[in-house]
């Protein structure tokens, strides 16, 4: 049995090591948070809402197959490969916030022994495994890439909420510092996941792949928000044009939004950005995306004069339904324009504790405390959203579908004004 260390316990990591776990590999998981190392060891996991990942664990749990430590040196000298997937997350000014990697960098190091395999999943600038990461590994081990230990990078490009069926679903991409690591790390995913493996020529080229993915995904949000604005305008329903024009083959016009929130894909386009790309579609990209939580507010503000003083309750602190994930939630950028205009700001979100949401300075409200909110603003569908009875809000003038998903036919019977994005 080969023995696995995976670096990053979160909801990308954990998922990995159990799968890995229960296909035929001795995983240790390690994580610099002890409650995550407690909680696996019981095989209890500590993530919410990743369907599979619980009994998964458990079946680990039973075969005695994973063991969990925050002790990093100690775990790699045991292993024959290691995973990581910790977190390069942006600054406050956006640039790079490496602190997170390079301490793991430091500690694989210092574990690393000869004919290792290291694989970075996480999601980099492009030249980050070779200049960066690889080199904190020559240094801290004294053996040389490519020579000593082999190393590659597989971008993880599942989501939250569906890791394991997006495992199974969608190849694996594969790169490496040289032959050897490519075929390496390529046998091992077509073992661990089962998957399609699609290698390609360099360790460039897989990190580059997945940056590209999310910046598409950015700028073509921005073009049908871009849309939606114009279509709001001239009394058109974006919902229509979407339907219509995407009949066309070629045509793919995404769906508008409140914004764009999450780990990936409004934090990689600085990726670009930082390196030389500071001017174009992709910074363009992430100021129209930016500036819809602004856009939703004016479209309130049509309806019914200012907000001020006025009661909003936003549903969902999550950056997208069903997920327990704050970072950079479009959330956060309402409720900083509705503190700038003076509203009495309340959320609701069934994953977050009342205290895990008044810490953003708002007063957290139940779902059946709803009677005197004036406005509601639909920033994440969660499940408990979906049958929302609107004859529990007595006094609300107007909702804001962020997400163009609620019933509209419902809203209005009950007297309430509906307002989508691009949808009238
Ligand atoms: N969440 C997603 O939807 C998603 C999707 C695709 C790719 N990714 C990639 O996966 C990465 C991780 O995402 P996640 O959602 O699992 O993050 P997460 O925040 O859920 O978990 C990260 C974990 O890493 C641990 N950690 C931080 N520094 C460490 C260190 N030095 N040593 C050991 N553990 C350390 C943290 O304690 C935490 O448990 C992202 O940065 C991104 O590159 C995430």
């Amino acid at each position: 049995m080969q023995n696995v260390t995976v670096v990053g316990l979160g909801k990308i990591g954990l998922t990995l090591a159990a799968q890995f776990a229960n296909r035929g590999f001795f995983v240790r998981g390690v994580d610099i948070n002890e409650a995550v190392v407690d909680s696996v060891n019981k095989g209890i996991s500590p993530i919410v809402n990743e369907p599979g990942l619980s009994d998964l664990l458990e079946q680990t749990f039973k075969n005695n197959t994973l063991t969990a430590t925050t002790n990093t040196v100690e775990s790699v000298q045991q292993s024959e490969i290691v995973v990581v997937i910790v977190p390069i997350l942006i600054k406050e000014n956006n640039d790079t916030d490496y602190q997170f990697m390079d301490a793991a960098m430091e500690s694989i190091g210092k574990g690393l022994k000869e004919n290792t395999l290291v694989i970075i999943e996480t999601t980099l600038s492009t030249g980050d495994t070779r200049n960066r990461l690889g080199k904190r590994l020559e240094e801290e081990s004294g053996l040389k890439m490519g020579i000593n230990f082999s190393l590659a990078y597989s971008p993880e490009r599942v989501q939250s909420n569906r890791i394991l069926s997006d495992l199974k679903s969608y190849p694996k991409i594969v790169g490496g510092i040289d032959d050897k690591s490519l075929n390496l790390a390529a046998d091992f995913y077509e073992k661990a996941l089962q998957c399609e493996v699609i290698k390609v020529s360099s360790l460039e080229t897989a990190e580059f792949t997945k940056v590209a993915e999310c910046v598409y995904r950015d700028v073509n949000i921005a073009l049908a928000n871009e849309l939606a604005i114009y279509a709001e305008k001239k009394g058109v329903n974006m919902k229509e044009v979407r339907y219509a024009g995407n009949s066309e083959p070629l045509s793919n016009i995404h769906e508008p939004g409140i914004g764009v929130g999450g780990h990936c894909i409004p934090i990689y386009p600085y990726f670009f950005i930082n390196r030389d790309l500071g001017k174009g579609i992709i910074t363009l990209a992430r100021e129209v995306n930016d500036n819809m939580s602004q856009y939703a507010i004016e479209l309130i503000e049509k309806e019914i004069g200012s907000v001020s003083n006025q009661n909003v309750l936003i549903l969902g602190l999550a950056f997208r339904g069903n997920v327990k994930e704050p970072t950079k939630s479009s959330t956060l950028l309402v409720i900083k324009a509705l503190k700038e205009k003076g509203a009495n700001i309340f959320v609701n979100d069934p994953l977050f504790t009342n205290e895990e949401i008044e810490k953003y300075g708002v007063t957290a409200l139940p779902l059946d405390e709803i009677k005197n909110v004036d406005v509601v603003i639909l920033q994440a569908l969660h499940n408990e959203y979906k049958d929302l009875d609107f004859k529990n809000l007595k006094n609300a003038k107007v909702i804001l579908d962020g997400r163009n998903v609620l019933n509209r036919e419902k809203i209005e019977a009950n007297g309430i004004k509906y307002r989508g994005i691009g949808v009238r």
